[in-house]
């Protein structure tokens, strides 16, 4: 397969003779999918993932920038069903310390809960369960011992307000505990199923406290997770020093390595893949990029990788296409990958899976990028709104706006600049901005998600692989005018 037969199947005209004009290229933006027949509900819409040996539960990974993904937001966003790709632009020691933190942190473990001691009166317990809005609190000696637990249901406090909490809390003898290397799978299937098991505390061998978890957390949680724990991901540049990195990290259980680069289609990032894929094989996904063209996307194959990222251009801090002159819009990228993938699979050869990078800032684009033939979506923006955004966790929410760089921005090239010493590029192809804060990770993206299983059953598709038959249906995408677009944009004012 070559990357002509793809450009003349979509492009005919600029192939028939005549001296070729520019194509039209569309982005997600100006792209609707339409409705059609559908049986399918949202709830019926399986939102999961598969890329070499990873499999997520959301079809969402975090963009690897320095204010967006490090280990907060690798435990965030495992915990609900994806991955995040750790920031590469540190020292290996920093990331590599960053991917151990996330690989051993426990989805829908509560760590610090609040605790209390036996003997504190009653009407101590109860204003702190008001203050926290809590109904349970682990009662701890002085040296963090578990000794039993306060439920609010089991207090009678008319009267009783003076009597100590031991004598009101179910005794560690009565109580149901976990240890912390129970996997995950094997608690939530307790507090599913088991009769009285609201509550698992999690202890050590000396019976100390490291943990608890509620039942509650595991109702609408689906974690992502690789081996036994969380999926977790790399950025790695193409540098042979890289290796060393990337081997630590496959010893410690990482699940997806990204091999990051502006500019995908070059010899350096197709050596780099030909040298991790093997080392990788059966443990972790490789997926390499950017590219954007079918050429690119071919080569990478051909090295090897479990999936390839595309996108040059279109993120929403991203100034390349216009100082450089050089991108593509994404719609009409990713239908272009997609065709190349059918063909390569009909021919039996290597198929990566397609993630699209740049401009997915919320459920609707997700919607349209999966439509069109992507696997997964990589977001910078809509996960940097999250309090466990690198961003948020260094600098927090300013006046409810949480700040955003591009790592080809001018603050970005000069941070990397000091520490990496050496000639490096100066000319900025990226933006620093502000995004609206919005709150923990776990108190939103489930909402945004809905919204993409929305979109699928309008479809009527239930899976991605469905949504992708749609997709290669005549008639399925329209595109709006920008009357259309100005009028979508402007709707508010003119109700
Ligand atoms: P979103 O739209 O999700 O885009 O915020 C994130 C993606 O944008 C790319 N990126 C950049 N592109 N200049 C660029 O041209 C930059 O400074 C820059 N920083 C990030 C990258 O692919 C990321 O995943």
């Amino acid at each position: 397969m070559n990357a002509q037969e793809v450009y003349k199947e979509l492009y005919p005209d600029s192939f028939n003779g005549k001296s070729p004009r520019p194509i039209t290229g569309y982005t997600l933006n100006e792209i609707r999918i339409r409705p059609i027949f559908s049986d399918i509900v949202p709830q019926q819409v399986s939102l999961g993932s598969k890329i070499g040996p990873a499999i997520l539960n959301i079809p969402l990974i975090s963009a690897a920038m320095d204010t967006v993904s490090g280990p907060d937001m690798a435990c965030a966003l495992s915990e609900v069903g994806g991955c995040a790709i750790i920031d590469r632009a540190k020292r290996p020691e920093v990331q590599l310390g960053w991917i151990k933190q996330a690989l051993e942190s426990k989805p829908c473990l509560v760590k610090n809960p609040k605790t209390l001691n036996p003997d504190q009166p009653l009407e101590y317990a109860w204003d702190i369960l008001r203050e926290h809005d809590i109904s349970t609190v682990p009662i701890v000696s002085a040296d963090n011992i578990l000794l039993g637990i306060l439920f609010s249901h089991n207090i009678a406090f008319k009267d009783h307000a003076n009597e100590l909490i031991e004598k009101w809390m179910v005794p560690f003898e009565e109580l149901k505990t976990e240890s912390p290397e129970t996997p995950f799978e094997k608690i939530k299937d307790r507090l599913l199923n088991e009769q009285e098991c609201s509550v698992l505390p999690v202890i050590d061998a000396q019976r100390k406290l490291q943990g608890i978890y509620f039942m509650q957390d595991f109702f609408d949680v689906n974690p992502s997770t690789h081996n036994g724990k969380p999926l977790v991901g790399m950025a790695v540049g193409v540098h042979e020093t890289d290796l060393e990195r990337v081997e630590k990290a496959l010893e410690m259980g990482i699940g997806m390595i990204v091999i990051d680069s502006s500019h995908g289609n070059c010899q350096a990032v197709i050596k780099q893949t030909k040298r991790i894929v093997p080392l990788a094989k059966g443990k972790a996904a490789v997926i390499a990029g950017n590219v954007a063209d079918v050429d690119g996307y071919i080569r990478l194959a051909e090295a090897g990788a479990d999936g390839v990222k595309c996108g040059i251009g279109s993120g929403s801090i991203c100034t390349t296409s216009s100082v450089t002159g050089a991108g593509v819009p994404m719609f009409s990228l990713i239908r272009e990958l997609s065709l190349a993938r059918k063909k390569m699979k009909e021919a039996g050869e290597n198929a990566p899976a397609i993630i699209s990078d740049g401009g997915i800032n919320g459920p609707g684009e997700m919607v349209i990028a999966l439509a069109a033939g992507s696997d997964l979506c990589m977001a910078g923006k809509w996960l940097v709104s999250a309090k466990e955004s690198l961003s948020c966790q260094k600098n927090g929410a300013q006046n409810g706006y949480v700040f955003y760089r591009g790592m080809a921005s001018k603050t970005a090239i000069d941070a990397r600049v000091s520490y990496r010493y050496g000639k490096q590029k100066r000319a900025a192809e990226g933006v620093e901005g502000m995004v609206e804060y919005r709150g923990p990770l776990k108190t939103w993206i489930g909402k945004d998600m809905e919204l993409v299983q929305g979109g699928f059953a309008h479809a009527g598709a239930k899976n991605i692989e469905e949504f992708h038959n749609f997709g290669n249906q005549p008639m399925s995408f329209i595109r709006f005018t920008s009357f259309g677009q100005n009028q979508i944009s402007t709707r508010v004012e003119k109700l």
